[in-house]
């Protein structure tokens, strides 16, 4: 038993999807989230620089003695988490490998689509983890950058984001896929839009849910869960503009978000 939190970390406030699936699952759990205002977006950098930002939150959030640390971001997982549990005296989680098991359960024989950040699809991430599962299935990607702003403005059901996503995904809608992996953090507040647009016969996956379900088993295995009857405290913390987040996370969270921090990395 160990009532130390979990850390969780993202780019920004998207990451906040994968914090509420696990407060859900894990309601004993606490938790401290990181998210890196001053420098999001990761999607469209370099891979050697997330994965600089990302070994400097984890330094961070193990300091604070965290008991694991979950990476919330798609962009993150892709370009870093080798390089985090290689760092980590803590277990490490990503979001990739969650999702493509979930897509893997879901598809009737593919093709498997998946959209996500520049940085996530160009760094071949969920091919490779559904390929690790199952490796005569056809996977086909799209980079849909301008979705993040998109969500961050709120446009859930606009008819311009419509649009914009008609135009993302008709390759997708054309290759016939029957399961569509939203692999980037944001996409799961556009799922009512995404579904009406890939039609009824595409199933949406959306990693949130797969992850924080390993990360229970994760705390079962490694005998991490807390004790039960515990305090339970969600801290969040963010490198700038508190305010924003706020307002923005009360979006993907509710009224659970109170009392932002701010702590300047790098
Ligand atoms: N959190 C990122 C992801 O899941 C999306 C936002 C960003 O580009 O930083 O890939």
């Amino acid at each position: 038993m160990n009532p130390a939190p979990i850390g969780i970390f993202d780019s920004g406030l998207g990451g906040l999807t994968v914090a509420r699936a696990i407060y859900e699952r894990l309601p004993g759990e606490s938790t401290i989230y990181f998210g890196d205002t001053a420098r999001v977006p990761y999607g469209p950098k370099s891979p050697d620089t997330v994965r600089r930002y990302s070994l400097e939150i984890l330094h961070w959030l193990v300091g604070q003695g965290v008991k694991l640390v979950v990476v919330a971001c798609n962009t993150s997982t892709a370009h870093a988490l080798a390089a985090l549990r290689e760092q980590s005296p803590v277990p490490v989680l990503g979001v990739i490998e969650p999702g493509a098991r979930a897509a893997v359960a879901a598809t009737q024989g593919g093709p498997i689509g998946v959209i996500g950040t520049a940085g996530t699809i160009a760094s071949n991430a969920y091919p490779r983890a559904i390929h690790a599962i199952s490796a005569a299935l056809r996977v086909e990607q799209v980079a849909c950058p301008l979705f993040v702003p998109l969500v961050e403005e709120g446009w859930f059901e606009y008819p311009a984001t419509a649009l914009v996503a008609e135009e993302y995904l008709r390759p997708l809608i054309a290759q016939r896929i029957d399961v569509l992996v939203l692999g980037c953090t944001h996409y799961p507040l556009l799922k009512p839009l995404l579904g009406h647009v890939m039609g009824d016969g595409v199933r949406l996956i959306d990693s949130a849910d797969e992850t924080a379900r390993a990360v229970a088993a994760t705390l079962t295995e490694q005998q991490l869960a807390a004790p039960p009857g515990g305090q339970v405290i969600h801290r969040f913390v963010v490198s700038d503009d508190a305010p924003r987040f706020q307002q923005v996370g009360a979006r993907f969270i509710g009224e659970r978000l109170s009392g932002v921090e701010v702590m300047a990395l790098g």
